[in-house]
């Protein structure tokens, strides 16, 4: 007999958390994502667990086409509605797909991605993060790159318990993927401090991971 609940399936889980509120995110991408795509010459994107879609929609906004995915449809209808909005649904095509088992790309017919980015791809529910990374190389073009931006620390306000064991450092996660072994070259891979406010008003300092890596040939 268990004593806690069954959580839900992730599907699940991650509507009702959108639905809790008409828009969850702030509306502006990911201000890492733009330190380290910005500089980038546009192309194909695929952006793993995109939410409501601001970071697929500033890539597009730069020239990309983006594909986004995520599990939520809640999410992915005001990702749509984000793109029409900013003038760019025309390049953008989002998928609603469960990253556990979706095949992100076809090695046999597809060229890949230039950019493949998971920005905060983290959930209570489960995910076999490190699983959908190693795929995520495999979709990236030669000379594309793979940028992977996370958490490290958690608010002590946050209603998520920071997860055990904690999260990998971006070097961490370099080595987990063996980047370097299969011919990556590092480009980024550090903690960036961020300052935040709580909800009385306190301010604590968290840190992100980095990870930008390219693909040889
Ligand atoms: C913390 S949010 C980050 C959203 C967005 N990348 C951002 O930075 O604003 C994590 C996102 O991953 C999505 N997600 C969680 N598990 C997933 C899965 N198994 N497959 C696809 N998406 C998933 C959630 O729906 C959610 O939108």
């Amino acid at each position: 007999m268990h004593d806690h609940p069954a959580a839900p399936p992730p599907d699940q889980f991650w509507d009702g958390f959108y639905r809790e509120r008409d828009q969850v995110w702030s509306g502006n991408p990911n201000a890492l994502l733009v330190r380290e795509a910005a500089a980038l010459h546009p192309g194909r994107a695929l952006d793993l667990g995109c939410g409501e879609g601001a970071d697929a929609v500033w890539l597009a906004r730069q020239g990309w086409r983006v594909t986004g995915v995520d599990i939520s449809a809640v999410a992915l209808e005001r990702a749509a509605a984000h793109a029409v909005q900013a003038g760019v649904d025309d390049l953008v095509t989002w998928v609603r797909a469960d990253l556990a088992d979706w095949a992100l790309s076809d090695p046999d017919t597809d060229p890949g991605y230039d950019l493949v980015c998971a920005q905060f791809l983290h959930s209570p529910a489960e995910l076999p993060r490190d699983a959908i990374l190693h795929r995520a190389m495999a979709a990236v073009a030669p000379r594309g790159r793979l940028l992977v931006v996370g958490h490290q620390d958690f608010p002590p306000w946050s209603s998520h318990p920071a997860p055990e064991p904690a999260l990998p450092t971006a070097a961490e996660l370099a080595a987990a993927l063996k980047l370097e072994e299969q011919g990556w070259v590092l480009e980024t891979a550090e903690p960036v401090p961020r300052t935040v406010k709580g909800p009385e008003g306190q301010q604590v300092v968290l840190n992100d991971n980095v990870l930008r890596a390219r693909r040889g040939v």
